[in-house]
Formats: structure tokens, C-alpha cells, sequence
């Protein structure tokens, strides 16, 4: 038996969360649906229409998208007008379902999210065994969905404001100087370092070939030259004369998180600067009770911790590790110097310094 006595009023608050995440989980499949078949730009394109209409300009099949269109409407995705049988999209719908690569775009989280629920079975074995998951074993949505879930923030702040909160870095990249971006994923913010600033030259490492192959295929369509892309681990890389060493939301993932930051401080120039981007949150459990860190615990028990349980070590930081166990990460690996830079509503980004 509980200690607690059964609240009726708690109970039926609680159910009435529970069913609205019921309606989200299902409405996130559906968003995604139409995501893939590029349901929302159409309509957005068209305007408010008729299913039947719908159906010709989008190529999809009408009884279907009669359908899918009413799960929409009923979520409250898009307007029904029932006095014309028209569908449509509002400018705020719009902004958070067909806005592709604005921040405003929920696609890329629905994407990751997806890409969870449909390898299930690998996950309810690997929570009940205990035993690691690699990167790659994932589906290839899921590391879509990473970057289409990362991009927009890193495009909104990486050059306009975390560099600049670095000391002495921005000048250094403005003049020319040699950046390691570990554990790129797929390039996104080794092209957006590149673009920014043209006379430095920027390594994209990861130790995932198919991400490294997307990265180059994004730099090439971005016309960017001052990038180099090579498959390694984070604690394998070569060089000793960088200026700046980057990871962005992956030193949680790896399995020797000291082991990489360790190298990474000898890869650096003595008066080197290392940027760690990690999940914001805050330093316990206890002061982490909100929707953000439901979030990212959510896709740290799937992705993150069975990553990095299946690397040596296999520390398992967890996606929402905080700035404290962080720190003590980069003290151990040789960083004497670690202070908070910028944060953003999902990321924090630490200096380290010898
Ligand atoms: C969550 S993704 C982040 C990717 C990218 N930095 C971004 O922000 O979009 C984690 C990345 O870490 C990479 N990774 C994990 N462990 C690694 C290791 N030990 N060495 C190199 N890359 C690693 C994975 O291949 C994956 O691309």
C-alpha cells in the first residue's frame, strides 16, 4: 500500500495531464506525417481550402488526408472553417510546423522523437538489460532529427553571441586560426563557423562515417571551402595547435567525457580556448522539475546514457548533467579555468581554459 491517501482532485488533475500528453504523443506522429509529405508548406502555399483541393495540390490521397486534416484540426494544428469545409493554417501554425530551419520549428524535435518510438523494442531491451547503445545504431531519422532539432538554436546564437561572450576568441577567428568542432553530428555548426568567419580554418571530427558524409555533402551545397571533415574519435583527433576546440550537446554522449576533454586540452595552443555547448539544466534533480528536463531525461534514457554506456568507460553524464559535474569533468582533464560564457532557454555554454 502507498503512504499517501488516494486524492480524487490530485488524481483527476493528473489524468487530465497524462491526457494531454496522449493527444501531444499522437499529434507529434501526425505533425511528422505531414512533414514528410509536405502537407504544411502546401497548405500554407494555397491558403484555406477544401480537402478535395488539398489533396490535388499535395499529392496525397483525399480520404487520408480528410483524415489527418481532422486530427489536425481537432489538436488545434490547423483552422477548420465548418461553415465552408476549409482548412488552413495560421501564421503562428505555420511558423510551428512549416517553418523549416526558423527556431520557431518544432519538425526536427518531432523527428527525434519519432525516431525513438520506432525502435522501441531496442529500447525497452537495452533499459532492461542495462547494456550500452551505440550511436549508430539508431535510425537515420534520429540523427536527422538531431540536427534539425540543434541547427536553429546554433544558427540564432553561435556566432552572434556565444563566440563574442569568449575571451579573445572572436578576434583570433576573425584574423585566422585553426578550430576543432568535435563530434560534429552533421556539420551544422562547423559550417556556420565556417561561413562566419572565412580566414579560420574549421575541423569537423566525428566517429560516425554516415554523419561526417552528410556533413561534407552540406559544406559542398553551402559552398563553404574552409572546412575539413574527418571520421575520429573525440579522443583521437589530430593536432596540438588549435586555437579553439568546440562540442556542441555530445560530451554527455561519450563514454570517457574526461578522456576526450584530456585530449582536447592537448590538442589546444597553450592559450587555447575549449567551448563546451551542453544542455541547459540545473545541478540536481531536484531543481530540474520542468518540461525542459522531462525533455532531454526523456531522450537521455534512449539516446545519450546507453551512447555513452556503449564507449570505454562509459561515465553516462546524462544529457542534463549540469554545470557543477561539468566542471568537475573539465577540472579533472586539466581545465583549471571553467566559467559560464552565455546560456540560452535550452543551452549553457562553458569557457575552459588551462
Ligand atoms: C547529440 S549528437 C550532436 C551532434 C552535433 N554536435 C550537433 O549538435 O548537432 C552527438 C554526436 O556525438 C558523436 N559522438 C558520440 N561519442 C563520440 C566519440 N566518442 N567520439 C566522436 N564522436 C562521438 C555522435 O556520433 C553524434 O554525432
Amino acid at each position: 500500500m502507498s503512504n499517501h491517501d488516494f486524492d480524487q482532485a490530485k488524481f483527476e488533475e493528473l489524468q487530465g495531464k497524462v491526457m494531454g500528453d496522449v493527444g501531444g504523443a499522437i499529434g507529434v506522429l501526425m505533425s511528422y506525417i505531414g512533414d514528410q509529405a509536405g502537407v504544411y508548406r502546401v497548405l500554407e502555399e494555397v491558403g484555406p481550402c477544401s480537402h478535395e483541393e488539398l489533396s490535388a495540390k499535395a499529392g496525397i490521397d483525399a480520404r487520408y488526408l480528410r483524415e489527418w486534416l481532422s486530427s489536425n484540426a481537432a489538436a488545434g494544428y490547423i483552422d477548420y472553417d465548418a461553415a465552408n469545409d476549409t482548412f488552413s493554417l495560421s501564421p503562428e501554425q505555420a511558423a510551428l510546423f512549416a517553418h523549416e530551419g526558423e527556431p520557431t520549428c518544432m519538425q526536427g524535435f518531432f523527428e527525434s522523437i519519432v525516431s525513438q518510438y520506432a525502435s522501441y523494442e531496442t529500447a525497452v531491451d537495452v533499459f532492461k538489460t542495462g547494456k550500452g547503445r551505440p550511436w549508430s545504431d539508431h535510425l537515420p531519422c534520429c540523427f536527422c532529427g538531431t540536427d534539425r532539432f540543434f541547427r536553429p538554436g546554433y544558427a540564432a546564437n553561435l556566432v552572434e553571441s556565444w563566440i563574442p561572450a569568449l575571451e579573445g576568441v572572436e578576434a583570433k577567428l576573425e584574423a585566422g586560426a585553426k578550430v576543432a568542432d568535435i563530434a560534429c553530428g552533421h556539420g551544422s555548426s562547423t559550417i556556420l563557423l565556417a561561413e562566419r568567419y572565412p580566414n579560420s580554418t574549421i575541423h569537423g571530427f566525428d566517429f560516425h562515417p554516415p554523419s561526417i558524409e552528410e556533413a561534407k555533402d552540406k559544406a559542398e551545397k553551402a559552398g563553404v571551402r574552409n572546412v575539413e571533415f574527418q571520421v575520429v574519435s573525440a579522443k583521437e583527433f589530430p593536432g596540438n595547435d588549435f586555437d579553439l576546440a568546440c562540442i556542441f550537446d555530445a560530451l554527455h554522449d561519450m563514454g570517457d567525457p574526461v578522456g576526450a576533454a584530456a585530449h582536447i586540452k592537448a590538442s589546444l595552443k597553450s592559450d587555447g580556448t575549449f567551448m563546451l555547448v551542453e544542455p541547459l539544466a540545473a545541478d540536481s534533480l531536484g531543481e530540474n522539475l520542468n518540461l525542459l528536463a522531462a525533455i532531454f531525461y526523456g531522450f537521455s534514457t534512449t539516446i545519450c546514457v546507453p551512447t555513452s554506456r556503449s564507449q570505454e568507460v562509459g561515465l553516462a553524464l546524462g544529457a542534463q548533467a549540469g554545470e557543477k559535474r561539468l566542471t568537475e569533468v573539465l577540472n579533472e582533464a586539466g581545465f583549471g579555468n571553467v566559467r559560464r560564457a552565455a546560456e540560452t532557454p535550452t543551452n549553457m555554454v562553458l569557457e575552459a581554459r588551462a
